[in-house]
């Protein structure tokens, strides 16, 4: 290199590298009509026409277009290694083109309009430096064959490419997802070729400027909708015309504010065109012609507006519609434009002939559309149809709610909504209204997640108690919305990727110290999704692990600090909409005094939980997750946590009243507890000056405890499983009945798979040994940390204390293995600060045997949550005079009165920022009617 720069400086001129002026040479030779590029036979090819060179003599442009040549490039072609611009356009060039493989010099490409007949698949492999290329108009490539497929290669390759010109070159099959992916490309050109399919969901978002998929030749052409258009904000050029495109015209089309040239004529799309189309600024050629648009035509000022052959119910732009097809088809949208209905739901005259329509003096009194398979809500539009008297929609598939506008229809006789997939409840309507909703199997639940899939639980030698069974509780319905909704809202859709590595070798030893029969763990099979941060609030919070498990790197972590290694494992966690129990943060920093220090109850890996008080004085607990830890993934989170527990409602679980969130203040509002947790009962009541706990409490605390536990095991279609069940999550009310917090953590997924994440957290001493050692986790790993509390609430000791003079004695779990059966061993074991009879004696060795069985060491020798509710209730019966508290304290309906009175406060607060109000409405502010099936949950809920 420096002798050739040293020899062209010497020069002056470098002569014309040998190598390239070879290829020249074999150019001109392949070519039939050589002789027109005018080039001498000398050597000093530098000089010769439409050739340059660069310093060293190497051919760096070959401006050969529009000379009419014939013939074919030859084989030493991508010889040319120094090559950047090569104009070969308009010409007659056939033959095979060479691979152009490596030539990573090359930056504006011009092949375009000649004749060459193939195209290698390495073609564009390693064409590093490539702005520009074209190839349009070479329908010969390889046509004989069937035509080519872009390989995905000229992505990766030519990361800077801006402009791409392939049309009218016999492509075939599907435009490449790479394309969409490039960002450096402003001008993509596939028309007249053979391309099928989708514009792919790659091109979300992307920068191009000017796109032209026009004219796709062939039966099949390019097709489906045109959301993702409605991402691509820079684009000015969009042709799309000739094609198979379907559904409607995205309604934030708006968002493409620089659009100059729009084509969609020729296509199948259907339905209203979005008012927004109007509303770009520099239009000034829009084609809709042919399509199946329906309503108003948009008023558009520009003179290039075609829009003929459509369903318009006018033939002047800007002419609204009939009152009643303004409403019919909006109705037709929210049912998502079945093909039946587009073809007879044209024009402007309902009552000519709309299938399924019917009138009465010109006016709509009749909509008969049943068992269409008709998709989509039930548009309020409806409302807007006076003169309606029958409506039967019955056997579609229709979800959402039923718009309450219905109600207002004077006319309305009969209202035949069955066998579709709607939800409740019902407005209200006049008694004279035969509505039937028989055979909407959810109508009285929330809508299910889509996600759901059957729980079970392999660690169960039973099968999981059966979901949806009658009778049992049912969540309330997310958010009540109106028919407008989508289908996915309130969903929590969680998938995870990563695989399950397990090597928690430091646990090992622990666990291993609860079994009281060894025995050769199973393998691992776990198959869990996570969807909790980790709490807590509690003080005891010192023995916290955390194994974050991520391919095969994992990490333990001790003490309190395990909020740095749990986000990161989360693959993929989507949202999901919680339903609104948004509460503005401003009513938070009042309630809680500003966050302030005296009203810090307790401290935790992921936040701060505060006192706060609301105007009436009523009590709540705030957790304010540290900005540290607000991490993309902890928000995620965070939603999840909401989507979950906003579902999960139990007296014997706390409640979450709400949340907030601003900025990066996350926030989840609790109720309050009074009485605090129960290991400060437990285990430091005379540090606190508390009476200690009596027997008859302490069982009626496990009762509650099994209670909730229960209610979380069968929760709706999933079960969800604690993760850490301890007495420092038991928190105590007034009546020091029992509550547990900190729920929700995880639920379970269909077993066998292995590829999904899974976190193992817990506290020492409450692990069950299984969890401890290989991550399975199952509803029976919280049965056997509900068995510790018992211990502990048996001996008043924590589960774990390496302190503990007595070695045996260090860990409840396995000193209870110990004590087995020895009466003596067990008397003496007993919390000393309770008041010792028969009676109770007698009462404590039942509690103990179930404690031992619940933490067997085979999670299918341990009972069910429901055995130990049913063990635990007559004992409790036998404790509590019939005068006492237990009426009271049924069916308290927590949610709806809470709800109301914090919506209250903030009005009396007034003048909140626009979507800082608490809503159960989408943000609408307004409470709902008490939704049907709501009470019946909380009976069902409390009445086991
Ligand atoms: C084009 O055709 C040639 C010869 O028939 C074949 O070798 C080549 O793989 C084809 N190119 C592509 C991109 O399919
Ligand atoms: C893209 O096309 C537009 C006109 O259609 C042109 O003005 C612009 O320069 C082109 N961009 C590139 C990178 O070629
Ligand atoms: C119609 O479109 C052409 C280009 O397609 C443009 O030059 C002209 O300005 C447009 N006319 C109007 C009135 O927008
Ligand atoms: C409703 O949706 C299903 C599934 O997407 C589809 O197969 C069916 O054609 C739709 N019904 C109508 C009437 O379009
Ligand atoms: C009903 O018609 C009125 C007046 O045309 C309109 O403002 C309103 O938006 C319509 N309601 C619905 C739900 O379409």
């Amino acid at each position: 290199m420096r002798l050739l720069l040293l020899f062209s400086l010497l020069a002056g001129a470098a002569a014309t590298n040998p190598g390239d002026l070879a290829v020249l040479r074999d150019l001109r030779k392949s070519l039939t009509n050589g002789d027109v590029l005018g080039w001498p036979d000398d050597d000093d090819a530098c000089a010769w026409p439409h050739v340059s060179c660069d310093q060293l003599g190497r051919v760096d442009n070959l401006d050969l277009k529009g000379l009419d040549l014939a013939g074919k490039l030859p084989p030493s072609f991508p010889n040319l290694g120094a090559l950047k611009g090569l104009s070969l356009q308009n010409n007659r060039l056939s033959g095979p083109l060479p691979s152009f493989r490596g030539m990573a010099t090359l930056e504006h490409v011009y092949l375009n309009d000649n004749a060459f007949d193939s195209i290698p698949p390495d073609f564009f492999h390693g064409l590093s430096g490539l702005l520009f290329f074209s190839l349009r108009n070479n329908k010969f490539l390889n046509a004989s064959s069937g035509g080519w497929t872009l390989s995905d290669d000229i992505a990766a390759s030519s990361p800077q490419l801006q402009f791409l010109q392939l049309d009218n070159c016999s492509l075939v099959g599907a435009i490449p997802d790479s394309l969409g992916k490039m960002s450096s490309l402003q001008n993509l050109t596939l028309t007249y070729n053979s391309l099928v399919g989708p514009i792919p969901s790659s091109f979300n978002g992307s920068a191009l400027q000017n796109l032209e998929l026009n004219n796709q030749q062939g039966e099949t052409k390019l097709s489906g909708p045109l959301d993702v258009v409605a991402t691509m904000t820079s684009l000015q050029t969009l042709w799309l015309h000739g094609n198979q495109f379907s559904g409607p015209i995205p309604d934030d089309i708006a968002a493409c504010a620089a659009l100059a040239t729009l084509r969609l004529s020729n296509n199948m799309l259907v339905g209203l065109v979005p008012p927004g189309l109007a509303a770009i600024p520099h239009l000034t050629e829009v084609w809709l012609d042919n399509n199946k648009f329906l309503g108003p035509v948009p008023a558009l000022k520009t003179a290039n507006f075609t829009f003929s052959g459509n369903g318009f119910c006018a033939d002047k732009s800007g002419v609204a519609c009939s009152p009643e097809v303004t409403a019919l088809l909006q109705f037709l949208a929210q049912v998502e434009y079945p093909a039946t209905l587009l073809s007879t739901w044209t024009g402007n005259n309902p009552c000519s002939t709309w299938l399924g329509v019917t009138c009465n003096d010109g006016h709509v009194t009749l909509l008969n559309l049943p068992d269409l398979g008709l998709n989509g809500t039930i548009s309020q539009s409806l409302g807007n149809l006076t003169n309606l008297s029958n409506v039967k929609l019955k056997g579609n598939h229709l979800t959402g709610r039923v718009p309450d506008s219905l109600t207002k229809l004077a006319s309305l006789k009969e209202l035949d909504l069955s066998m579709n997939d709607l939800s409740g409840p019902l407005p209200h309507f006049s008694r004279t209204v035969k509505v039937n909703v028989a055979g909407n199997l959810n109508f009285n639940n929330p809508a299910p997640d889509p996600d759901t899939t059957t729980p079970s639980n392999d660690a169960s030698p039973h099968p999981a108690t059966t979901p949806n069974t009658p009778g049992h509780p049912v969540s309330p319905p997310a958010t009540p919305e109106t028919g407008t909704e989508k289908k996915h809202s309130s969903a929590v859709v969680l998938a995870t990727t990563i695989p399950v590595a397990l090597s928690v070798v430091a646990l090992i030893s622990v666990g291993a110290v609860f079994l009281c029969r060894e025995r050769a763990p199973k393998p691992p099979h776990t198959a869990s999704v996570v969807v909790h941060p980790r709490d807590s609030s509690d003080p005891d919070n010192l023995a916290k692990i955390v194994v974050v498990t991520n391919g095969s790197n994992s990490g333990t972590s001790q003490g309190n600090t395990n909020s740095g290694g749990s986000s990161g494992v989360f693959a993929d966690v989507q949202m999901y909409e919680a339903p609104n129990f948004r509460i503005a943060v401003q009513v938070l920093r009042g309630a809680t005094k500003n966050f302030a220090q005296e009203n810090v109850l307790g401290r935790g890996g992921f936040g701060v939980v505060y006192k706060g008080e609301l105007h009436d004085g009523t009590m709540i607990a705030v957790k304010r997750m540290e900005s540290a830890v607000v991490s993309n993934k902890a928000l995620d989170e965070f939603q999840a946590e909401i989507a979950v527990l906003t579902k999960v409602r139990h007296r014997n679980l706390v409640s979450i009243l709400g949340y907030s969130t601003e900025g990066i203040e996350r926030l989840l509002v609790y109720e309050y507890m009074p009485n605090g947790a129960l290991s400060k009962h437990l285990f430091h009541w005379k540090q606190y000056e508390l009476e200690p706990l009596s027997w008859k409490k302490r069982l009626n605390i496990a009762l509650d405890v099994a209670r909730g536990m229960e209610y979380l095991h069968n929760l709706g279609h999933q079960r969800f499983i604690h993760r850490d069940l301890k007495s420092a999550n038991i928190l105590l009310g007034d009546d020091f009945r029992a509550k547990v917090a900190d729920f929700g953590l995880m639920r379970d997924a269909p077993d066998g798979n292995l590829s999904v994440a899974t976190r193992l957290a817990g506290t020492f001493g409450y692990l069950a040994p299984e969890y401890a050692v290989t991550g399975k986790i199952s509803t029976k790993s919280d049965v056997f940390s509900f068995g510790v509390v018992l211990m502990e609430l048996i001996t008043g000791m924590t589960a774990i204390d390496e302190n503990r003079v007595e070695e045996e004695t260090r860990y409840l779990a396995s000193w209870f293995c110990v004590i087995g059966k020895d009466q003596d061993k067990l008397r003496a074991a007993i919390d000393p600060a309770l008041e010792l009879t028969d009676e109770t004696f007698e009462s404590i060795c039942v509690i103990a045997e179930l404690a031992g069985h619940c933490t067997a060491r085979e999670p299918s020798q341990r009972p069910e949550m429901e055995h130990a509710v049913n063990l635990l209730v007559p004992m409790v019966e036998k404790w509590r005079p019939l005068s006492d508290d237990a009426e009271d304290y049924l069916g308290i309906d927590l949610h709806l009165p809470l709800l109301q009175m914090v919506k209250s406060w903030q009005d009396a607060e007034g003048s909140l920022a626009d979507g800082s109000i608490l809503s159960l409405e989408d943000s609408k502010g307004s409470i709902p009617a008490r939704p049907a099936g709501f009470a019946e949950s909380f009976t069902s809920a409390d009445g086991r």
